[in-house]
């Protein structure tokens, strides 16, 4: 496996505290998602014709969770492999760990995409072009073995 960090993608499911007022999600870090939360942003008004993201982190961790509408998620490991994940319920997220590359798209008109991060932003630990972040996942490689 090149990058053992796509291993660790994985849907997380958010119990539902709701009653017969309405539901009620709660997120806490080191309990639902597997990091503490240190930055919460959330993106609204992108089209069905906007890609977002396009880029991997060297040290953030991400929680992504549809709470309204709909979108989709494409990850991208570096070395072949690829999935595609809907995000469209609010009890359902994707953790998404460092050095995994990812496109947010096909996003609904109502689409309110929420975003857990282990860091604050930090603009130099993102690696926007594909072809440096091919070759940083081949050099983890390196240095794995
Ligand atoms: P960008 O990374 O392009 O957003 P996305 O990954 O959702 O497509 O961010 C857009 C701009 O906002 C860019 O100039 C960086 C800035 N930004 C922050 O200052 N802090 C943040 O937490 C985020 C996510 C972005």
């Amino acid at each position: 496996m090149c990058n053992k960090q796509y291993d660790k993608v994985k849907t997380l499911r958010f119990g539902d505290l709701g009653d017969e007022r309405g539901s009620l999600i709660v997120i806490e870090g080191m309990q639902a998602v597997p990091f503490e939360i240190k930055r919460v942003f959330y993106i609204y008004g992108s089209d069905a014709t906007v890609v977002r993201g396009q880029h991997a982190n060297r040290r953030s961790e991400f929680v992504l969770v549809n709470v309204a509408g709909s979108s989709k998620v494409r990850l991208d490991d570096g070395c072949g492999r690829q999935r595609v994940v809907e995000l469209n319920t609010p009890n359902t997220g994707i953790y998404i760990p460092r050095m995994v590359w990812k496109d947010m798209y096909d996003f609904s008109p109502d689409s309110v995409l929420l975003v857990l991060a282990s860091e604050h932003y930090d603009g130099s630990e993102y690696l926007r072009n594909y072809e440096e972040f091919t070759a940083q996942v081949r050099s983890q490689l390196q240095e794995e073995v």
